[in-house]
């Protein structure tokens, strides 16, 4: 009769676990359920009004106007968005193919714009048709599509995590518990079938006694000697290695105080490095461009286009940024003019050699035409600046070893190349050749 109840036992802890395996996939793919039927809102796109094309318009309006002009928002001009209403066709018109005269001429609306921004002139298009200007305004009369815009990139990213990272956590929590069922399991089995041996009166032999392996180990002198030994050496490998890397920060990646990104800047937009690093070309250091350089071109880039922002960060997150920038420089971006408030953008500084070692950038971009690269890594692709060579002695002085000087067109160097490599008995001289390898040239 006991068997029974010992059988009872077995098939109650079998029940419990398939309860709890079938509850755990249950919550799962209730986590799952709402990310799948998050369906984005289809874009309700409204038919353009006006006669005009808004394609055509729009090609136009980049060309000539947005210089300018945006749909929303000030810039040098007012926003353009809805103006057809504002004004009647034939005045627009006139006002396009030439503004100053109708300034000139005293026509009140065109004075009264005129003073109300900052009398700066706008440029006439006495070339635009009047069928390009009907195209041009058949655009800046297309709704904005402000609430799907600015809405939208935070929901698909919520809907990405809640689609991505939840439903891997629950997955990896469920096979958890499974894990932990199966092993309650088979120490409940082990235990119960013991129980039931017993029971039965049977015999579990046990283990014979014998002497426990560390005893035997440590009474063997001659593999204690040689595991101290190894594990000295063990040791004093990675002390050496932890050593070697004391003050080397390669990969340093601080967060920044504007999130400036080389990918778009260098990358995308393609602009030269000695552009905002012009010091590197001509000095020692290569020195971080002053917020000025940044606004030859921010005064009208308020914005990023919508096809920069990534899964990481959206257009709004970009946008922000830049609005740090005029946050700093003290810039209105409605006025169009600078408040005077500014405070500094304090940046991180990343390289930095010890004060010991000596460095220079214009012997190695100038004069021996090193790229950026070579040194500074993809930098073009670097969404955040981070320092991609370790910098140490070794690093510098490899390069040395392995560089030839560039000799050609430079006529400091022609007398040295020729008694150098008469003394060495080679056509080309490598940077180590020519004193790149003693200490007094990169130490103080
Ligand atoms: C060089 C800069 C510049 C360019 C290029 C420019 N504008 Fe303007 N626009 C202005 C300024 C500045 C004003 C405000 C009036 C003033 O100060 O003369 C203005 C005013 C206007 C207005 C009146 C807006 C209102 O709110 O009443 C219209 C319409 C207009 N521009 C259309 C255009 C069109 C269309 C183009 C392209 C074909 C264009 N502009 C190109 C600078 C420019
Ligand atoms: C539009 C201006 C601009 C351009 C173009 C630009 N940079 Fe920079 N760079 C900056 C600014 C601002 C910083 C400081 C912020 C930071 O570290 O991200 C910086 C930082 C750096 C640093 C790290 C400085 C430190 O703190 O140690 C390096 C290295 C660098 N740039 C290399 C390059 C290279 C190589 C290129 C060309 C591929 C390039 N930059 C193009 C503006 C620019
Ligand atoms: C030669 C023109 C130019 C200069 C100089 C320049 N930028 Fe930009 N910047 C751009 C353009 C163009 C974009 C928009 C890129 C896009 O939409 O693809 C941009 C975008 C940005 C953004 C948003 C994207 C990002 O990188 O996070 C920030 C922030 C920014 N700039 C800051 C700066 C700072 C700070 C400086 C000065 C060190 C600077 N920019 C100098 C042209 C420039
Ligand atoms: C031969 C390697 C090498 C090359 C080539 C090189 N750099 Fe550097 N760069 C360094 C080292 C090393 C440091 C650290 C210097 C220090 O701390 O004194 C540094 C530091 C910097 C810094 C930050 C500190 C400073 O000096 O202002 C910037 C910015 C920079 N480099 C930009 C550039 C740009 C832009 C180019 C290309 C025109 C370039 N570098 C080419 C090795 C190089
Ligand atoms: C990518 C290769 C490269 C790296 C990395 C490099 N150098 Fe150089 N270096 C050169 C070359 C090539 C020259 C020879 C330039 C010339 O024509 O004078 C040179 C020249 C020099 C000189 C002048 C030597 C002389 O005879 O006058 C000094 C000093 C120097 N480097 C210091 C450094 C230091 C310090 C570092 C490390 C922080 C370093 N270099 C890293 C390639 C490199
Ligand atoms: C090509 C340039 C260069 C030459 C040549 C050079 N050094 Fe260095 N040395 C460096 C740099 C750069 C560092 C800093 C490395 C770091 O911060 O990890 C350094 C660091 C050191 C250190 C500090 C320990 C360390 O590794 O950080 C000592 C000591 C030293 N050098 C001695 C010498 C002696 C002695 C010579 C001549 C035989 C020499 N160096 C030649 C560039 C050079």
């Amino acid at each position: 009769m006991k068997k029974v109840g010992n059988h009872n036992s077995i098939s109650r802890v079998l029940f419990l676990s398939l309860a709890l395996l079938t509850f755990s996939f249950t919550s799962m793919a209730q986590d799952a359920a709402p990310a799948a039927t998050a369906a984005p809102a289809a874009d309700a796109a409204a038919a353009p009004a006006g006669g005009g094309d808004p394609v055509k318009g729009k090609e136009l309006f980049n060309t000539n106007c947005a210089a300018c002009h945006k749909l929303d928002g000030k810039s040098t001009g007012p926003a353009l968005r809805n103006v057809a209403d504002k004004h009647d066709k034939a005045w627009l018109v006139k006002w396009i193919h030439n503004s100053s005269e109708m300034i000139k001429a005293g026509d009140p609306v065109a004075v009264k714009l005129f003073n109300d921004n900052n009398k700066s002139v706008m440029t006439a298009f006495p070339q635009l048709s009047e069928g390009d200007i009907d195209n041009i305004l058949a655009y800046t009369s297309q709704p904005a599509p402000a609430k799907s815009t600015t809405a939208a990139p935070p929901r698909t990213e919520t809907a990405a995590n809640a689609g991505g990272g939840i439903s891997n956590n629950v997955i990896l929590g469920a096979l958890c518990v499974v894990m932990l069922i199966l092993v309650v399991m088979l120490f409940m089995v082990n235990n119960v079938l013991t129980k039931v041996a017993k029971k039965n009166g049977l015999e579990i032999a046990e283990k014979p006694a014998t002497t426990p392996i560390w005893v035997a180990f440590a009474k063997n002198q001659f593999l204690v000697l040689v595991t101290s030994i190894f594990l000295l050496l063990a040791a004093g490998y990675f002390f050496y290695g932890w050593a070697m890397q004391v003050g080397v920060d390669q990969n340093y990646e601080p967060v920044q105080p504007i999130h400036y990104s080389h990918r778009i800047h260098a990358g995308s937009n393609g602009i030269d490095c000695k552009y905002c690093h012009s010091a590197a070309r001509v000095s020692k250091t290569a020195g971080i461009p002053s917020l000025n350089v940044c606004m030859n071109c921010h005064k009208n880039i308020s914005e990023v286009s919508d096809t920069t922002a990534t899964a990481e960060h959206s257009k709004a997150f970009y946008d922000g940024e830049i609005q740090k920038l005029y946050d700093a420089v003290g810039w209105d971006k409605a006025a169009q003019k600078y408040t005077g408030k500014t405070q500094p953008v304090k940046w991180v500084r990343i390289h930095n050699l010890p004060d010991f070692a000596y460095f220079n950038h214009s012997q190695h971009v100038t004069v021996a035409g090193i790229e950026c690269q070579t040194c500074h890594g993809p930098v073009e692709e670097f969404e955040l600046m981070k320092q991609f060579s370790p910098l140490t002695m070794g690093w510098c002085v490899d390069c040395h070893r392995k560089t030839d000087v560039k000799m050609e067109g430079n006529e400091y160097y022609t007398k040295i190349h020729e008694e150098l490599s008469k003394k060495y008995g080679v056509d080309k001289l490598t940077a180590a050749q020519m004193g790149g390898l003693e200490c007094g040239k990169c130490h103080y």
